[in-house]
């Protein structure tokens, strides 16, 4: 497919460059070649999509719900008919496959088909006080403008997922994509303006200088509302400079997903899952399991496994449907995937498969099995993000509970057990945000993604979501007089 990308600023409901020229380029991971030049936004351009945003708050928020809803389907539908364009984008800028490109294009889309299924039924309640005195009335109202800043790995998906339910809940809002994945952003604007989305109510700025373009936008008293998807360490900075305007967060940060194989497990589904948890998306996904622990009386038989199966990877250009294994994003991420291996191998690991930076052009990494990896080492404790499967192994139940829990991390557990109680057992006791239990990926648009500890704050998807972008307001009315 020949494509041509939308490269300038979308603010106002105008595409524009930046106020100052600059552009910069995006790269294909998998070659290093320029696939475009994007505008740059400035500092002033951000003021300037703030003020969109502030401005066409207070109309979005009067839209009807059953428009607001009708203009997210409508997106649906655009964003479904016109799949093969954002999947080949995707793959352009990001590098995964064509065929996870257009997993994520589906999912992405699905996040537009649930909140405007969702926008119509925002409700309240109407009570009375326990003493009968007055009347207790609650309603949910737009918190207002909103920030977006939206990771790399899926380009389009972690976009709808903000946007759609800021969009059924009445916020309008910016969006600052990564600088590495901005062609995809810039596609989605275009598919709002055609669903017939307002001008100014969704704008999108990419930008190489962050911090000098997010940093006023925080600061602002116009802006209500700021969502983060990234790392850890970012999200810490975010929620400090979100203090001083006390500013709403919504925080979907960094994992450490342990993926617990126990002896009871059907051992042939869960390295299928394994592979589903490690290998989707090249390992780049909070969501990745990043430590495997399996109980030691299956646990040669599982690595033996594993490592054949991870081992059968094709790399390459995503582009080629012969790829199963893309590269990873640039050279950074490359680097400290290897760092950890090395280290991991010098603290007494061995490698089954993978392990080594391949020569040639482009970022990748081969599908890497490491077993006997001592619980020291900095590779079970910090995310790989990146198609490494460290493997330790566990004599029980009890440790493998404690190994799950002790990072600071808890956004998802992976389980693999036929035992109905113990289920239950680990439900209630993995320190997490979501539990897969026998498969190997939890996301889905209908239900609450998000973390607990330093895995974040708040849900996206599911019934939850919406929350997120709606204040509560309690109205306290006098009880009615007894009739006349
Ligand atoms: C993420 O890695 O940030 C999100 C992954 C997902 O939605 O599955």
């Amino acid at each position: 497919m020949s494509l041509t990308f939308r490269t300038d600023l979308f603010i106002g409901g105008q595409w524009r460059p930046a106020s100052n020229g600059a552009r910069f380029p995006v790269l294909d991971p998998a070659n290093g070649e320029v696939i475009e030049q994007v505008a740059d936004a400035s500092p002033e351009d951000g003021q300037d999509a703030l003020r969109a945003a502030d401005a066409a708050q207070r109309e979005w928020a009067a839209t009807a719900p059953r428009v607001r809803a009708e203009i997210l389907r409508r997106a649906f539908e655009i964003v479904t008919a016109r799949a093969d364009e954002f999947a080949e984008t995707i793959t352009r800028e990001m590098g995964k496959p064509l065929a996870e490109a257009r997993a994520e294009v589906k999912y992405g889309a699905e996040f537009l088909r649930w909140f405007s299924e969702e926008a119509p039924r925002i409700s309240g309640r109407y009570s009375t006080a326990p003493d009968a005195g007055s009347r207790l009335l609650v309603l949910r109202r737009p918190v207002g403008p909103c920030l977006f800043i939206t990771p790399w790995n899926f380009p389009l998906a972690m976009a709808t997922r903000k946007i759609a339910p800021a969009l059924a809940a009445g916020c309008t809002s910016i969006l600052k994509p990564a600088a590495q994945t901005p062609l995809t952003a810039l596609l989605f604007a275009e598919v709002l303006q055609q669903a017939g989305v307002p001008a100014g109510v969704v704008n999108v700025i990419p930008t190489q200088q962050a911090g000098a373009v997010t940093g006023p936008l925080i600061g602002s008293d116009k802006l209500r509302k700021l969502s983060f998807t990234g790392s850890t360490a970012v999200g810490k900075q975010l929620i400090k400079s979100a203090a001083d305007q006390v500013l709403r967060v919504s925080m979907e940060l960094g994992g450490n997903a342990p993926f617990i194989v126990f002896e009871d497990a059907d051992l042939d589904a869960a390295v299928e899952g394994a592979l589903v948890a490690k290998l989707r998306n090249g390992g780049e996904a909070c969501v990745a399991a990043n430590r495997i622990l399996v109980h030691e009386s299956v646990a040669e038989r599982f690595s033996t496994a594993l490592t054949e199966r991870m081992g059968k990877n094709v790399a390459g250009h995503g582009l080629d449907t012969r790829t199963t294994i893309g590269p990873l994003i640039d050279k950074g991420t490359r680097d400290k995937v290897n760092d950890l291996v090395v280290e991991a191998v010098a603290d007494g690991a061995t490698v089954t498969v993978g392990g080594t930076v391949p020569d040639g052009e482009g970022w990748f990494y081969p599908p890497t099995v490491l077993v006997d990896v001592p619980s020291t080492s900095r590779i079970l404790k910090e995310e790989i993000f990146g198609p490494v499967a460290p493997i330790i192994t566990f004599s029980s139940e009890q440790e493998a509970v404690d190994l799950a829990n002790a990072t600071e991390y808890g956004l998802v557990c992976f389980a693999y057990t036929r035992d109905l109680d113990r289920t239950l057992r680990l439900a209630e006791s993995l320190e997490t945000g979501m539990l897969g239990i026998n498969t190997g990926i939890v996301s889905n648009p209908a239900a609450p993604f998000g973390g607990v500890k330093q895995s974040g704050i708040g849900r996206e998807g599911g019934f939850e979501g919406i929350d997120e972008y709606l204040e509560t307001v309690y109205v306290g009315i006098a009880g009615p007089s007894a009739p006349k």
